[in-house]
């Protein structure tokens, strides 16, 4: 760990730092402990609506599952981010463009290759990517569920958590287990309730993880809000368009405006950062190299 703190740094002092300190990029890693909550779904329509209101909305592939990000939105990527080093191609190159004008990382296996990268291919990709740092306001990484050393990498090297659940009881153990393993890296634990039949559902749900949290951890979760059970949703997925896109006034779309409201504008005001794409890309990079982080 050591070795590579100081090759960072070592990369970093090779720049001016205000090439490095610029910009404020929120990033929101999207995960839950058990599979097949939503994470993908609500990902693709998040940062729809996200761009809706204003934001430039970069979203991270970063799921091996089979229902990912790109299948969701009818998009086949040819290249992935192992293309910006074996064919000296841009990250705009690589970036799809999906509905509403929002940009798709598709990462999949090129992103956990990176931990075999030398420290010239490291810093080649940094630079790639520090030309797009400014193109965007918001990074929304789509993850693979549970506990995996490729989940937790993305999971340490962003400031901001979303944890989906639903109110299955397997599910809200398992988000439980995810935040017990992680509240101590993350600077702010999100949580939303998926697929509930109405508002009471998901209070009750969150609660029990909010509660645990508080009693056992010392640690405050946000509660983001909850998404309606909604056939529309399987529909749109039939359909590869995203729901926000193809039902805007669907319920689910409604839930998903009033979550990314919360995002943006909830109580808990979002925290000046100093965030840069690139800066994510050298502590993600870090984090994939050992993922124990010490
Ligand atoms: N609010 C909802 N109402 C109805 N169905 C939903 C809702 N949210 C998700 N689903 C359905 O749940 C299934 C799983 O969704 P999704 O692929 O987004 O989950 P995931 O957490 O990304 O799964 P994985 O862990 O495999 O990556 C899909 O069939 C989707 O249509
Ligand atoms: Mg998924």
């Amino acid at each position: 760990m050591y070795e590579q703190v100081s090759n960072l740094k070592k990369l970093l002092d090779g720049r001016n730092i205000s090439e490095i300190i610029t910009g404020n990029i929120r990033v929101f890693c999207v995960t839950s402990g058990k599979g097949g909550v939503g994470k993908t779904n609500l990902s693709v329509n998040m940062s729809l609506a996200l761009q809706k209101m204003g934001q430039k909305v970069l979203l991270v592939d970063a799921d091996l599952g089979l229902a990912n990000v790109d299948v969701l939105m009818g998009l086949y990527p040819k290249y992935n981010i192992s293309h910006i080093l074996s064919c000296n191609m841009s990250v705009n190159e690589i970036l799809l463009e999906g509905p509403m004008g929002i940009k798709i990382l598709p990462g999949a296996s090129g992103l956990y290759e990176l931990a075999n990268l030398s420290t010239m291919e490291l810093n080649a990709l940094i630079k790639a990517f520090s030309a797009v740092t400014s193109d965007f306001d918001v990074v929304v990484i789509d993850t693979g569920a549970g506990i995996s050393k490729n989940v937790l990498s993305f999971i340490h090297s962003s400031d901001e958590i979303i944890i989906v659940t639903t109110p299955e009881p397997s599910a809200v153990t398992d988000a439980y287990a995810l935040i017990k393993l992680i509240y101590k890296y993350s600077r702010k634990i999100h949580v939303i309730v998926n697929r509930v039949d109405n508002f009471k559902d998901g209070e009750y749900t969150v609660k029990k993880i909010l509660n645990a949290s508080r009693k056992f951890l010392h640690t405050e979760i946000n509660y983001l809000g909850y998404v309606l059970e909604d056939k529309k949703v399987l529909k749109s997925n039939m359909e590869q368009i995203p729901f926000y896109a193809k039902y805007p006034d669907s319920l689910a779309s409604k839930c998903v405006t009033n979550i990314v409201h919360n995002l943006l504008y909830g109580e808990q005001r979002p925290f000046q950062n100093n965030f840069t794409f690139d800066g994510w890309i050298k502590k993600f990079i870090s984090f994939v190299r050992n993922p124990a982080g010490g």
